[in-house]
């Protein structure tokens, strides 16, 4: 059903669904994909500025993503990790080179690299002789998945209260908050977790100092430091990942979305040390790192490791943000910041960002809420200047349907 309880009201699609109704879907639904355009299965044409939340960085149909599929398709899709499996060794072997990591472990989801993450960093202390030390300690907003354990790493009531006991070993701090840090690490914790930009929690950058000062702790401590870069990661920043920016880097960390382009793959990177604990037969699964997911990770870096893709994602998002610094003034009523880097950018609002985003959907463009009151606009990395016109001007209007609806309950 479509949130009627808003100031934009749209007609319900279906009135019934075999579907668990674990989603508040918008009554649209899309036929096929053009770069940075979605059709609807009316025909009419949406400009996606969510892609799919920071998924399709290469937009959608890319002609090297579609043939890589197809030609994969067509040789072989699955064949279990009982065997070696040559696309997952040149895409694991590609991604330690353009990263800290010496090592990559591939999964399906965002949610399945944070788990690897997790048991990686407990069983490297096991290893070392210290199985007690297991607690990993997060940070307020943050956002880490929907199993049980990373429900628990994220903190946040609503996605922890009705499914049981909370899983044990997650201690939440504010961020930045660095007494409260100091009085929470003890002899039991293992790790520290932390998303460079948090993305569900309202595009909430973390401060290359506070990044720094974590680092040096863990040190300190012998922490491991984890970064959640599923959102922010495979160029989204405009640097391959967020880390970059900082010059901090990490022990473990966890990537999904952009990383496939679509195709559902998770990856946790690390050094050989923090991997030290998962020797053969600690941890697993079934369809991880399978052919046709390694063949389109493939292909993903082929285009974002290019000479100058990243450069462009730089120069068209600063491009973007100067523009919605303009709209931010024309609209002071709707807009209050605009927050983020690179193509992972928020707008936060004066008004209810859902109806924010329904407003901008009845002008054809696809925006994202996000906690905090925030829109999140994550577009495909390949957007052109004149999408970033277009979007501006859809944003426009948005914001001028919305204040003339809040002139009129007046
Ligand atoms: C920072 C971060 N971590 C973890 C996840 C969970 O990823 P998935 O939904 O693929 O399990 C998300 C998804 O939004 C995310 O943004």
């Amino acid at each position: 059903m479509a949130a009627s309880r808003g100031l934009v009201t749209e007609s319900p699609l279906a009135s019934h669904s075999a579907l668990v109704s674990t989603y508040n879907r918008a009554p649209l639904a899309f036929e096929r994909g053009e770069g940075a355009w979605l059709v609807a299965e009316t025909g009419e044409r949406y400009l996606d500025f969510g892609a799919g939340i920071a998924v399709n960085g290469l937009g959608h149909a890319h002609p090297h993503l579609v043939e890589a599929l197809t030609a994969q398709a067509q040789k072989i899709w699955h064949t279990s990790n009982l065997y070696q499996i040559p696309q997952g060794e040149r895409l694991g072997q590609r991604l330690v080179d353009a990263t800290f990591a010496d090592v990559a472990f591939f999964a399906n989801s965002g949610a399945e690299a944070n788990e690897a993450a997790i048991k990686m960093a407990r069983k490297y202390h096991a290893a070392g002789g210290h199985p007690e030390r297991y607690r990993i300690i997060t940070f307020e907003g943050a956002f880490h998945g929907r199993t049980l354990a990373t429900i628990a790493a994220g903190g946040q009531a609503k996605y922890i209260e009705g499914f049981g006991p909370k899983v044990d070993g997650f201690d939440q701090v504010p961020l930045g908050d660095f007494e409260a840090l100091a009085s929470t690490i003890g002899p039991e914790t293992a790790a520290l977790m932390i998303e460079p930009i948090q993305g569900e929690g309202g595009v909430r950058n973390v401060d290359a100092e506070i990044l720094r000062r974590l680092r040096a702790i863990c040190d300190e401590h012998g922490l491991l430091l984890i970064f959640d870069e599923i959102q922010t990661g495979v160029g989204r920043t405009g640097r391959f990942f967020a880390y970059e920016w900082s010059g901090v880097t990490p022990d473990i960390m966890s990537v999904a979305k952009g990383i496939g382009g679509g195709f559902p793959i998770g990856v946790c990177l690390a050094t050989a040390e923090a991997a030290r604990g998962l020797t053969a037969g600690t941890h697993g699964t079934t369809f991880g790192g399978n052919p046709l997911a390694m063949a389109v990770g493939n292909a993903v870096l082929d285009v974002i490791l290019a000479d100058g893709f990243l450069e462009r994602v730089q120069q068209v998002s600063l491009h973007l943000k100067q523009r919605l610094a303009e709209l931010v003034d024309r609209h002071p009523r709707v807009f209050t910041e605009i927050r983020g880097q690179g193509l992972m950018l928020g707008l936060k609002l004066n008004v209810l960002n859902t109806d924010f985003a329904a407003a901008a959907r009845a002008q054809k463009l696809l925006v994202i809420p996000a906690g905090d009151n925030v829109v999140r606009l994550l577009p495909p990395l390949i957007i052109t200047e004149d999408d970033v016109a277009q979007a501006v001007d859809r944003l426009d209007a948005a914001a001028s349907t919305i204040e003339a609806q809040v002139r009129g309950a007046a």
